[in-house]
């Protein structure tokens, strides 16, 4: 409907024009491009991967944990078991803007046990959380961690508590993990929990820091193996925190951490950090629905600038403009992404939703302040934000709700192995392109026979944390 057929003219023109054009398309598009119908061969292979999988059950009720790049047909979901095969199909390939199911139970949209009995569509489904669709790394049933649920340190001037710390042997308790054909479309095969631990591609390191990796499995056919998880809680407001000493980073690779609301672009998304490729520069996005504006002044609050795209970089309405949304890119901080972020042995990113709008911060290793070290963080102390969205003309509650927060380490895909942005040289960052990078012409090919090349594609979190307050959210 209106949001694909505005996409479809820019989806022609990413790979038909220059690629100065479609990197510039691209990047501020990339959700759109990911919202485009699977293609004919792509549906195939979904198909046949399902029939394998034999995970019907699974599939049906994917629709419920639709991320903003995954839209499914609701009238194609089947109610019968019997149908099962028919099911598959439509399922998988149902992705189409048109028909977003609404989600009357958003709370509970993240939480396993919880939409188990909220919807009779589901009936015919087993009672496992395995079953339901996402694996869980714990044996644990539970889908609370069972430590940090307090703020035991608080008598600073932060006036933010903690609430939920993901962190050394529990990190992998309070996530899920997304097990199935990348909505991005990305040359990836996302593991299950098991398989990841088995595989070794997610693990606590020495220094109890969680290491999500991507094989490295030289010649691999199909996609390459990688992890994409889901937090397992929703929240609305608060102050999140992430601590990591490495990220993904190369040729092939689109890693994210971000954050999704229901029922999208309603529920919003917050896109804290993202980049693809060589990409020494971080983008820092909002995509909402239709009333989200920001003001003219915006630059002069913030770090980073505005990108502009084909539409008003102003409308973060991802109807309006395509999908577009407002990014910033920020190109004058040092080392807030890749190659740059690792040798530096990372740091700490940091994204404030509350009343005042959303902003998020970036503190390099060595000078990450001691409010945040002590848990007891004061975002007015922290100087000018990467990026500051302020709420005057964009309700950072009516636009943005029920957050899940996510990593994942993407393979080419929709950004990063859009033809224009493999072969392109000289943006955010990136001297040279990747096609001269690598020697090879398709991001693709280079991910699907080169697994040496990702041994640096690799997450290291010490942790994730969030707070909360009563009087600034
Ligand atoms: C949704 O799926 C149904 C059943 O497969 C199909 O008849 C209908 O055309 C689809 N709608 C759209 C908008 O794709
Ligand atoms: C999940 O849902 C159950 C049942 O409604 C509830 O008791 C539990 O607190 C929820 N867990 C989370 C993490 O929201
Ligand atoms: C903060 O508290 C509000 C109100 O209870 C809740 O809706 C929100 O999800 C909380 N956010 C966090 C980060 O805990």
């Amino acid at each position: 409907m209106h949001v694909s057929n505005l996409i479809l003219p820019l989806l022609t023109l990413s790979v038909t024009t220059t690629a100065v054009s479609a990197l510039h398309i691209t990047p501020q598009h990339k959700k759109a491009l990911a919202a485009q119908k699977i293609s004919e061969p792509a549906k195939r292979e979904g198909v046949l991967a399902a029939a394998h999988k034999n995970k019907v059950k699974r599939l049906v009720k994917k629709k419920k944990r639709q991320s903003c790049q995954v839209r499914y047909n609701a009238t194609s979901i089947v109610t019968s078991s019997t149908a099962e095969e028919t099911a598959s199909t439509t399922s998988i390939v149902g992705d189409d803007a048109s028909a977003i199911p609404t989600l009357t139970n958003n709370e509970n949209w993240a939480n396993a046990t919880a939409t188990q009995t909220s919807s009779s569509v589901y009936e015919t489904a087993s009672t496992t959380a395995d079953d339901w669709g996402f694996s869980s790394a714990s044996s644990s049933s539970s889908p609370q961690p069972s430590s940090t649920t307090s703020a035991e340190t608080s008598q600073s001037t932060s006036s933010w508590s903690k609430v939920e710390e993901w962190s050394g042997n529990s990190f992998f308790d309070n996530v899920n993990f997304w097990e199935w054909n990348d909505p991005t479309h990305g040359t990836v095969d996302f593991l299950g929990a098991s398989d990841a631990w088995n595989s070794g591609l997610i693990s606590i390191n020495s220094n109890k820091r969680a290491v999500m990796a991507v094989d490295t499995t030289q010649v691999v056919s199909g996609g390459r193996k990688s992890i994409r998880i889901h937090g397992n809680r929703v929240f609305t407001g608060g102050l999140v925190l992430m601590d990591a000493y490495h990220m993904p980073d190369g040729c092939g690779t689109w890693p994210a951490w971000w954050q999704n609301g229901p029922n999208w672009p309603e529920g919003g998304e917050i896109d804290i950090l993202e980049g693809v490729n060589a990409f020494t520069q971080n983008q820092v996005s909002l995509h909402t629905g239709q009333g989200c504006t920001m003001p003219s002044d915006l630059n002069s609050n913030q770090v980073g600038s505005l990108t502009t795209g084909s539409y008003n970089s102003y409308d973060c309405s991802s109807t309006n403009t395509a999908n577009q949304g407002c990014g910033v890119r920020d190109e004058t901080t040092q080392n807030a992404y890749g190659s740059g972020f690792n040798s530096i042995g990372g740091g700490v990113y940091a994204m404030r939703w509350s009343k005042a709008g959303i902003a998020v911060w970036f503190f390099p290793r060595s000078n990450i302040p001691s409010d945040i070290t002590n848990d007891s963080p004061d975002p007015s102390s922290w100087g000018k934000a990467m990026a500051n969205f302020p709420s005057d003309n964009c309700d950072p509650y009516q636009f943005f709700y029920d957050h899940y927060n996510i990593f994942d380490t993407t393979l080419c895909g929709d950004w990063a192995g859009a033809d224009g942005v493999w072969n392109y040289a000289g943006y955010a960052g990136q001297d040279q392109s990747c096609a001269a990078k690598t020697g090879y012409s398709t991001c693709a090919d280079y991910v699907l026979n080169s697994g040496s090349s990702f041994a640096d594609a690799y997450w290291e979190v010490s942790y994730v944390k969030y707070f909360n307050s009563t009087t600034e959210v």
